[in-house]
């Protein structure tokens, strides 16, 4: 045990404990008008039918030119799906549902400040302005297919705008989160060789207008720095011909988007005819290594998949007004508030602030005045809800046929107040279990097919097979209450391709724990390795436990442990930095930081806020911690390295278990001493 280095399984076997809840049946005038009925779907989604199943999927969409190879695997585990198709991923979204739709919102935004009302984007009106941007992307900025671009941009329409107008070009496009760090983004403008950065001047948040434009100057100048120039910088403004933010425009640099989109009033672009396996977007996640990974996803796959599952699990017909709370700068986003709904005609709500924003009625505000049926968040979201207000949802007169809960496990007792507060125990829950990399959904239930279970993602989905292993490979059988390694048996459209640049840290990180054969070309030999530990219960419904790597899930996001302790390091007086998850009331996890110092420094508290700060400049304030202790030592092996789990239980008050056998015993009571008093 000793040599041992902390992993998130003990946490896991906590969570079994939680034990199997009796199902939850979605009501019968959910059922009448649900999208997907037939249960036969998951014998057409048998293992027997794959690949051919996903034809289903392919077909809710327009191909200039039809796939005829449905799964090429001859680069295994690199996946082509609908080889030899020609689609455009913006037509899809935009284009092709004006005939029908063209007076109907495709976007609903909501600003934060109430006083500025609602705006409700047509999709005819979506059509104009994305062509006028993609026409300033192509002859201004100087665009082309195949070229990355970073976006750094909060939750404003522009935000879609400016990804369906790249996808017209066949431009790859790599949002960066918005609360992220100008660091944050030029790492990941500098992975993706960007030479095009796009943001907005400012946006609202809890009541402040922050100013954003900053965050670009920083990521454009270290990104220089690691040799990645950008020549241009295209800024949209929160309030178009106003200055919201006081940061400087550097001539010949910077340029007001909406001063030069005046050229091009009224310019239409052709959608670029791409191939199926040609990349959409990338969207950078973290991982147990520093540097985050640039997820490269493909137009025909993610698309069909996103369209697929909008459709049978988010339930979204054209009449529904959907809202996912998620950002856009999350795969959560680009999924299931822009790709998918959009790609089947929802009318898609994008809300600029932060829910519980001026007070713990807004968000159900906002549903009723918009008329919301369709809710989409996440464990963290409903937390702070139901904390501040958990008696609010009731006095408002919205009524949700339908809720989604992704991102992390949601506790049974949280899974019950959503049910019975907020969809007043009328709407269907799917809890939805995927990842950045899946694309889309791996587990839940069909809502009007499969019952809900509290705490349980539900079964593979149609197409996906999952399987648990243990360490040594083995099945775990479902039902044996014992938690293992989720895989994934196939690969399915949704999959991302690669990591952008970094082919053997995709097949290192995702298939060569579990791979059969590393030469082969049979999709069979490259089950797909989550990072999860989960127990299936005899039902074949997934119980997911969290992560199995050094990967902390704070409020439904994976924030890598080595990129926060890289982070704290860039600070001079840090000699070591260990980060372990502590259990919180809302976040879920939240990161405490352990330092200790080099010789000759003097643990202070303006010391520790330094460390603090840092890690919110290096990467943003989601990974600030806590708390920093800063220690005289770290608990070590005798060969040095350093023991996380022993942080881990004294953070959270349990039991550290046997510590004799390490090199430095007598320092687990000290810092017991200082962390627990
Ligand atoms: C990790 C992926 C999927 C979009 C948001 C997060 C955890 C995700 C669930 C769920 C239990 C979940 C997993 C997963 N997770 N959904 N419904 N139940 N855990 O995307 O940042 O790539 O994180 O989030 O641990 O591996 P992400």
């Amino acid at each position: 045990m000793a040599e041992k280095e902390y992993t998130e399984t003990s946490e896991a076997q906590i969570a079994v404990h939680w034990g199997e809840e009796g199902y939850y049946m979605p009501s019968v005038k959910f059922i009448a008008q649900a999208n997907m009925t037939d249960e036969t779907i998951y014998d057409r989604f048998s293992l027997d039918n794959f690949p051919n199943c996903y034809k289903e999927y392919a077909d809710m969409l327009d191909w200039y030119e039809y796939w005829d190879e449905i799964l090429d695997t001859s680069d295994a585990p690199c996946f082509k799906w609908f080889k030899g198709g020609k689609i455009n991923a913006c037509y899809n979204c935009v284009d092709r549902h004006l005939d029908e739709y063209k007076n109907k919102t495709a976007i609903h935004f909501v600003p934060e400040p109430i006083e500025e009302g609602y705006q409700h984007i047509t999709y005819q009106e979506l059509f104009v302005r994305v062509n006028e941007f993609a026409a300033l992307l192509r002859d201004f900025a100087g665009l082309k297919r195949g070229d990355r671009v970073t976006l750094h941009m909060p939750m404003v329409p522009e935000l879609p705008i400016t990804m369906l107008a790249c996808a017209r070009l066949g431009v790859i496009h790599s949002q960066v989160f918005g609360g992220f760090s100008g660091r944050a983004c030029a790492d990941r403008i500098v992975d993706s060789g960007s030479r095009v950065l796009i943001t907005t001047d400012a946006y609202y948040r809890s009541g402040s207008l922050i100013d954003h434009k900053q965050n670009a100057d920083i990521a454009v100048d270290l990104a220089g720095k690691d040799g990645q120039t950008v020549d241009k910088v295209l800024v949209w403004q929160r309030y178009p011909g106003k200055a919201s933010s006081s940061t400087p425009m550097a001539d010949g640099r910077d340029y007001f988007v909406n001063d030069v989109l005046k050229d091009y009033y009224g310019a239409r672009v052709e959608p670029e005819k791409m191939n199926a396996e040609d990349p959409l977007f990338l969207m950078y996640t973290s991982g147990t290594t520093g540097k985050p990974k640039g997820c490269q996803h493909g137009t025909g796959g993610f698309l069909a998949y996103t369209a697929g599952t909008s459709k049978y699990v988010q339930d979204i017909h054209p009449t529904d007004v959907y809202w996912c709370m998620a950002d856009i700068g999350w795969i959560t986003g680009h999924s299931y508030i822009v790709y998918g709904p959009l790609a089947i005609a929802a009318s898609s709500v994008v809300y600029e602030g932060v829910p519980t924003y001026p007070d713990a009625g807004r968000a159900w505000r906002i549903a009723q005045d918009l008329g919301v049926n369709i809710f989409h968040t996440a464990p963290t979201a409903i937390r702070a809800l139901r904390k501040i207000g958990p008696d609010e949802p009731v006095k408002y007169n919205y009524e949700f046929k339908h809720m989604t809960t992704v991102g992390e496990p949601i506790e049974p007792e949280v899974w019950k107040w959503y049910y019975e507060y907020v969809g007043k125990k009328k709407a269907a829950i799917v809890d939805t279990w995927w990842q950045t990399e899946t694309g889309g959904f791996l587990c839940s239930t069909i809502p009007a097919i499969k019952p809900m279970k509290p705490g349980s993602a539900g079964p593979g989905m149609p197409g996906i097979h999952p399987i648990v292993y243990d360490d040594e490979g083995n099945e775990v059988e479902p039902g044996k209450g014992i938690a293992g390694n989720i895989c994934i048996q196939n690969p399915w459209p949704g999959m991302f391709q690669t990591i952008w640049g970094d082919r053997d840290r995709f097949v290192d990180t995702y298939f060569a724990r579990y791979c059969k054969d590393p030469k082969s070309t049979n999709w069979q030999d490259w089950p797909y390795m989550t990072g999860d530990a989960a127990v299936v219960a005899e039902d074949g419904y997934v119980r997911i436990l969290g992560r199995i790597d050094d990967v902390i899930n704070v409020s439904g996001h994976r924030l890598g442990t080595k990129e926060i302790e890289s982070a704290a390091l860039v600070v001079e007086e840090v000699a070591e930095a260990a980060v372990i998850p502590v259990a919180h009331e809302i976040k879920g996890k939240e990161p405490d930081l352990y330092v200790s110092l080099k010789p000759g420094y003097e643990a202070t508290d303006e010391l520790a806020k330094k460390v603090s700060d840092t890690i919110s400049s290096e990467i943003g304030k989601i990974a600030k911690p806590r708390k920093v202790w800063i220690v005289k030592d770290m608990p070590k092996t005798r060969s040095g390295k350093i023991m996380r789990r022993v942080l881990a239980a004294i953070s959270n008050n349990k039991d550290e278990g046997d510590v004799t056998t390490l090199a430095n015993p007598e320092i687990v009571e000290e810092i017991k001493k200082m962390v627990q008093g």
